[in-house]
């Protein structure tokens, strides 16, 4: 029923996606801010007209979250859906085949029936909008077996550092069963998975001071300290040869899985060969004594995501730069508490700068690590509708990425998270070109309603 309610308005359901995917929703730039709060408003609007009640765009002291309800029965389970409205930046644009917020459908050796190429098609527009697809169909043919709430925000991509204000103040308004978000992937095309893990993260800026002005190389150089050297082997100095972490205290509290668990890790289908061809690699790289999964998964990691200082213009300049700056994330598995990691960072990387220079680290965002058990009642409805529209058992996995509001959601109103997500690792979010398959798109609109009839048994235990 659900699936010829979905094919009759597949058209429809792709043009209210573009509509989204045109709006230029980047939270990160001021620049967009007026797009940002028009794509508030396109969702709100979407919500009322697929059926939703008391819809509103609640402020914040950042963007909006948008808000929708459809209460049947109090006697009946809530289940409340989270997603988010804003994207990443879309540079370096001119690595986009076709223009990032002017979505176009092509086909890819993984999509052969088609994918949506536009920045936020799979994080997250196309992966919220099948909830609101999945519930306007639900309500057309008079199915709505719990309860449903709908939460999309607007600050994801920048920390959701409003969504603890946010929460605090409507727990009643947020009150629920469990939360169901698709904002993650499956393993491969037709081989379903749900996540059951995410990393934690600890995001810091560190800016390293050497002399008061920028020197000329000749006059100076071999006489003072060159911030650039000095950072450069500062974080080289985070790793050791087996490519661990070298902060005291970093490890301690990281939980060891038993070799049971891992080996159960590992059961996932993962090949190594096409992992690295993928990604135009001759080896992998990675903390010794762990597989990839593993080290993506449940192994915390240390990374720089940018680096700059001193000249990087055309032809040569012979200088020493005043300053060099780094921004390094780290990703945290249970227990691993990102204030005390940004803190033990924070320690190290000022006690090994040598007195030739100053350092100061700067904390951005953080969020904590998050697990989901397997025989939680919504994990068990999440299986049984994907293992339905795939014809195969989905698989749990351990993702590396972070969506710091599902353990405040845990902490703040005591619900666990299913993370019942349809992109591909493939998908490219956050870099040029992203895309989301069509088939990806329609077969997540299909497991939604699915999830809501099992959930609705599950939950009476
Ligand atoms: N949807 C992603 C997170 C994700 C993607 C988790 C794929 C698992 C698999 C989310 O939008 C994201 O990008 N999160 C950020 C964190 C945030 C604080 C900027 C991340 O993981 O870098
Ligand atoms: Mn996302
Ligand atoms: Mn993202």
């Amino acid at each position: 029923m659900i699936d010829s309610y979905v094919s009759q308005h597949r058209q429809r359901f792709l043009d209210e996606l573009f509509t989204l995917l045109r709006l230029p929703s980047i939270s990160a730039d001021p620049a967009y801010k007026d797009s940002v709060l028009a794509t508030a408003d396109a969702v709100a609007d979407f919500l009322t007209k697929a059926g939703a009640q008391n819809v509103e765009v609640c402020a914040t002291p950042g963007y909006p979250v948008v808000y929708g309800e459809y209460l049947v029965d109090p006697s009946r389970p809530t289940v409340l859906v989270y997603g988010h409205y804003d994207v990443q930046p879309a540079d370096p644009l001119n690595l986009w085949t076709t223009p990032a917020f002017e979505p176009e459908v092509r086909t890819t050796p993984i999509h052969p029936n088609g994918a949506i190429f536009a920045r936020g098609a799979c994080d997250d527009k196309g992966q919220f909008f099948m909830h609101i697809k999945a519930f306007e169909a639900m309500v057309a043919q008079g199915n709505v077996p719990c309860n449903m709430k709908f939460m999309i925000e607007g600050e994801e991509e920048v920390g959701s550092n409003n969504l603890e204000w946010f929460v605090k103040r409507n727990h009643e308004r947020l009150a629920c069963d469990v939360i169901l978000i698709s904002d993650t992937g499956i393993i491969a095309p037709g081989v379903p998975s749900i996540s059951v893990g995410l990393r934690g993260l600890s995001y810091v800026e560190v800016e390293v001071t050497g002399p008061n002005r920028d020197l000329h190389s000749g006059i100076y150089g071999g006489g003072v300290a060159n911030p650039i050297n000095i950072l450069t082997e500062m974080i080289a100095s985070l790793h050791d040869k087996d490519n661990k972490i070298t902060i005291p205290g970093f490890y301690d509290k990281v939980q060891i899985l038993s070799d049971a668990q891992r080996s159960d890790l590992n059961k996932a289908p993962f090949s190594l060969e096409e992992y690295k061809e993928a990604l135009d690699l001759s080896d992998v790289h990675g903390e010794t004594g762990y597989t990839t999964i593993e080290r993506t998964g449940i192994r915390p990691t240390l990374d720089v995501n940018g680096i700059w200082g001193g000249y990087t213009g055309e032809g040569a300049k012979t200088v020493i730069a005043s300053k060099a700056y780094a921004k390094i994330s780290m990703r945290l598995v249970p227990d691993q508490d990102p204030d005390e990691i940004t803190e033990l960072f924070t320690k190290h990387f000022t006690s090994i700068a040598p007195a030739s220079v100053k350092v100061e680290v700067r904390p951005h965002h953080g969020g904590h690590p998050y697990v989901c058990p397997t025989d939680h009642a919504g994990y068990r409805a999440a299986h049984k509708a994907m293992a339905e529209t795939y014809g195969r058992e989905p698989i749990p996995t351990r993702d590396g990425g972070s969506i710091p509001i599902v353990a405040l959601f845990e902490r703040e109103l005591g619900v666990k998270s299913i993370l019942m997500g349809f992109g591909l690792d493939s998908d490219a979010i956050h870099s040029p070109n992203e895309h989301y398959g069509l088939d990806n798109y329609f077969q997540g609109i299909r497991t939604i309603p699915r999830f809501y009839l099992h959930y609705a048994e599950e939950a009476r235990g």
